[in-house]
């Protein structure tokens, strides 16, 4: 018996995600090139490790209060209003993941549409739709800026949500704050909420990331997260900030799913608010630098600006991405196709998140499949 029979009708059409299915590929592999990864090649920094032993020894293993611990939400409360004069209700998350899914939880009723820029995190789909909602992809070719046109095109009066992911995984571009602001005001017009995902708001090589919080804060569920900024990926620590009603019905949320962000990881989530992080950034941008040299000339793509993902147009004479991906990955080289992200399978992602080695291999190999 395998169990299927058990399993609920709205989940059956999930498909497990592309990028598993690669990773588990590359487990298989032997020595592969792997451009697929999405998390930092660079260890979780010695204080912040420290700081997450210390507290295992000292006990302090509990659950905490729903919310997180207050010093944490206090230095995070700090940071907000330093950077945006914002001071919004706070509240300590289980990765941003857990943050994202307690929002569309708390927000979305059935046939409730979410609008999001495809490209878009695998995530966004299939949350979406767990929670009875309508995801409503809108298309951001071919060079992957926020376009407030389309948006506002994609409006119904069924329209509950925006999101927004900047910089952008898979692409790596950071929005216009242009464009950030005009989809602000179209959320005020059309009286919707922005949920602003910047699990990537660190990795960010020319200059501050426009953020909707400067736009809209009064409209705007922040969420951010650990995992990149400190390569706390396996850790699961995030927050989200914005408006009291929904903070509060997420926490709710909360008591009964994740009920608190481990205790030893908010330790170290304190640690890390305090650890600098600009040579890892440094060290980031010397490889977006490197991977957009290396495909200079064979590919097109946007240089990204931030994260660290490039999202290239695979060559005109495959059919289709994934028939790109086929041929990478027999010769050894991981990447993701397009399609895991997106309605369109004509472009890959490339994962820079890996040894400098390891990006002027896989990109030779992959101009050699350009021809
Ligand atoms: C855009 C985006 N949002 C959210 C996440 C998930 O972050 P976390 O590990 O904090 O759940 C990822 C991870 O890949 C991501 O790329």
């Amino acid at each position: 018996m395998t169990g299927a029979n058990f399993i609920a009708e709205h989940v059956k059409p999930i498909g497990s995600s592309g990028i598993r299915r690669v990773f588990e590929l590359g487990a298989t592999m032997e020595n592969p090139i792997n451009l697929s990864i999405g998390q930092p090649d660079f260890p979780v920094p010695q204080n912040i490790k420290d700081a997450m032993i210390q507290a295992i020894r000292d006990d302090h293993n509990g659950y905490t209060v729903t919310r997180g611990m207050p010093a944490l939400r206090d230095r995070i409360s700090e940071q907000l209003k330093e950077e945006f004069d914002w001071s919004p209700d706070v509240f300590v998350t289980s990765g941003l993941s857990g943050g994202l899914l307690l929002a569309l939880m708390a927000c979305i009723n059935p046939g409730g549409e979410v609008i999001f820029p495809d490209p878009y995190f695998v995530s966004y789909t299939h949350l979406v739709k767990l929670v009875g909602g309508v995801p409503k992809p809108v298309s951001l070719y071919d060079d992957f800026q926020l376009n407030p046109d389309r948006i506002e095109a994609a409006i119904t009066d069924k329209t509950k949500m925006i999101m927004l992911c900047s910089p952008g995984n898979p692409t790596g571009i950071v929005f216009r704050d242009d464009d950030v602001k005009a989809v602000a005001e179209l959320a005020r017009k059309h009286d919707l909420l922005i949920v602003s995902d910047e699990i990537y708001n660190m990795l960010s090589y020319d200059g501050p990331p426009p953020s909707a919080v400067q736009h809209a804060p009064e409209r705007t569920l922040l969420l951010r997260g650990f995992s990149k900024s400190y390569a706390m990926t396996g850790l699961r620590l995030g927050y989200a900030a914005g408006p009291t009603t929904l903070i509060s019905e997420m926490a709710k949320l909360q008591q009964y799913t994740f009920v608190c962000a481990p205790q030893p990881v908010q330790y170290g989530g304190l640690a890390a608010l305090d650890t600098d992080m600009s040579a890892e950034v440094e060290i980031y941008r010397k490889k977006r630098d490197l991977v957009c040299s290396e495909l200079e000339g064979a590919f097109e793509f946007c240089k990204p600006s931030g994260g660290f993902y490039v999202f290239p147009k695979a060559p005109a004479q495959y059919a289709n991405a994934t028939e790109f991906i086929e041929q990478a990955i027999s010769q050894n080289v991981l990447i993701i196709p397009g399609e895991v992200f997106s309605e369109r399978d004509t472009h890959f992602r490339i994962s820079y998140a890996a040894s400098d080695d390891h990006i002027r291999q896989g990109c030779q190999i992959l101009k050699g499949l350009a021809g």
